[in-house]
């Protein structure tokens, strides 16, 4: 049985995007993380410091890994949980988005979690919430949460988040993952790598300190980290694409690839992945190069800590 945890205070009142965290606050959750990730090894993985609160997961994009483990975590931790039934809901009746977040804040809810295809939706709803807001994913614009499982994730095998070597690589113009692990990973000290094909060079590349490579072999050369980026399909709509097989002959990562990085190079993607597309199917598997699990594993613990920090 684990001991008690005091748990800390989180600068923030919503966790709306990694760049509004200090590093101070992202050890905090690391920290936290770490404590329920233990929990999460007993027999019992009940916390129950969130009895009697009220969670939301207010999804408008579909979700297995985020969802799914916010809910465990929520549950864990003693709260009653709703998951809002978005196709059965009165938003295919025509309300807005802003009135459906008024509708939920009259529940009097104690904490709402948001996915949604838009950029900066969830600090839309924070202002008109009195409870704190979880951004589970927005538009192409942060995905917290996974940053901090990714760098859970990374600190547990290489016990340090400082003078990394990280390459991102594919579907750069696209990926919430990547902004918010770029955020991360520069703010601890570590150097990042975009490395992606010219059609999915970021819009907004200027914003970030980064070595830039079209070549994956070259942008993974000495890496410590290669994270690897699903192809959003579902965003991308003016983009000529190549066929997959063509993508993965270029820019899709295999055993002899991986070669050129580190020899303890972790591989990592925050899933779902497109087996034989951005990554080998037998590497994904792979469990001596690929965390690709153990990133799903510590999404529970560290959606725990966020949960726990928030309502603290
Ligand atoms: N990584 C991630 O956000 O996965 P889901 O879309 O399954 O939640």
């Amino acid at each position: 049985m684990s001991s008690d945890i005091k748990i800390p205070k989180l600068s923030q009142k919503h966790l709306l995007g990694i760049k509004y965290l200090s590093v101070k606050d992202i050890n905090k959750i690391l920290e936290l993380g770490n404590f329920f990730k233990l929990k999460n090894k007993e027999k019992n993985k009940n916390y129950p410091i969130l009895t009697g609160r009220t969670v939301i997961n207010l999804f408008f994009e579909p979700s297995t890994r985020t969802l799914i483990s916010f809910e465990i975590a929520a549950k864990r931790l003693g709260a009653d949980v709703v998951n809002m039934n978005i196709q059965g809901s009165s938003l295919r009746k025509g309300e807005t988005l802003f009135d459906t977040a008024q509708t939920i804040g009259a529940m009097n809810p104690d904490l709402v979690i948001i996915r949604h295809n838009e950029d900066n939706s969830a600090e839309k709803i924070s202002n008109l919430l009195d409870c704190p807001v979880i951004n589970a994913g927005e538009g192409v614009n942060e995905h917290p949460t996974q940053a901090l499982l990714d760098a859970f994730t990374i600190l547990s095998h290489k016990k340090t988040l400082k003078d990394l070597t990280v390459s991102i690589c594919g579907d750069l113009e696209h990926s919430r993952v990547a902004r918010s692990n770029y955020y991360l990973l520069t703010k601890m000290g570590s150097s990042v790598r975009f490395v992606y094909p010219k059609y999915f060079e970021p819009s907004d590349l200027h914003k970030y300190k980064v070595e830039k490579f079209n070549d994956l072999d070259i942008g993974i050369t000495d890496s410590d980290i290669v994270m690897m980026l699903r192809i959003q399909n579902e965003r991308i709509l003016d983009t000529e694409l190549p066929s997959t097989k063509d993508y993965f002959l270029k820019y899709g990562l295999t055993s002899e690839r991986l070669k050129n990085a580190k020899e303890d190079v972790l591989v990592m993607h925050p899933g779902p992945i497109n087996r034989d597309v951005e990554i080998e199917s037998s590497l994904a598997d792979d469990v001596n190069k690929s965390v690709i699990n153990e990133q799903v594993e510590n999404g529970v613990a560290i959606r725990m800590a966020c949960l726990g920090i928030l309502l603290k």
